[in-house]
């Protein structure tokens, strides 16, 4: 496994729609391993492929330590509810924003295997699903975010308050 350069936001490749993937083979798992490893070493809990510079329909995710979820070729099929809530993204480092995603979802798509898997995800699960999948279609959070602001000032704001 290797480490992989995360794309920063202003880079095009974050805004190109991904293709298809065609078959899931090792070079496919062995991008999706350095995507793990990549995005568990930057503390994130999601990381998309065209993040380090793949365009492929796929992502990695891990809502919370050790429950580690890979989607290939990903299609939301059921959602619902409406809720906000904060979200940043290891493409736009810094930042923090207010989103609003459906409080459920259905997604389904290809394992690290090539097999069909279907989850049904709320809350938090729901809304990192729906952040990495917009990646797919080049759209950031920042596109939908009633806000965003900047995560170091907030600390330094924190800090003079102390
Ligand atoms: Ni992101």
């Amino acid at each position: 496994m290797a480490l992989r350069n995360i794309v920063q936001e202003g880079d095009e490749i974050l805004r190109k729609r991904c293709r298809e993937v065609e078959e899931v083979n090792e070079r496919i798992r062995t991008i999706l391993d350095d995507m793990v490893e990549t995005m568990r070493d930057a503390q994130g809990v999601g990381l998309a492929a065209p993040q380090v510079g793949i365009l492929r329909r796929m992502f990695v995710a891990e809502p919370e330590p050790g429950r580690l979820y890979y989607f290939i070729n990903p299609q939301i099929t059921m959602q619902e509810g409406r809720v906000e809530g904060e979200e940043g993204c290891l493409s736009v480092m810094g930042y923090a924003g207010t989103v609003a995603r459906p409080e459920k979802i259905t997604i389904k798509g290809l394992d690290r295997d090539g097999k069909p898997q279907e989850y049904t995800f709320e809350g938090f699960d729901a809304r990192v699903m729906c952040h990495e999948s917009d990646h797919l279609d080049g759209i950031l959070y920042v596109d939908k975010a009633r806000d965003v602001y900047d995560v170091t000032a907030q600390v330094e704001a924190a800090d003079e308050e102390v």
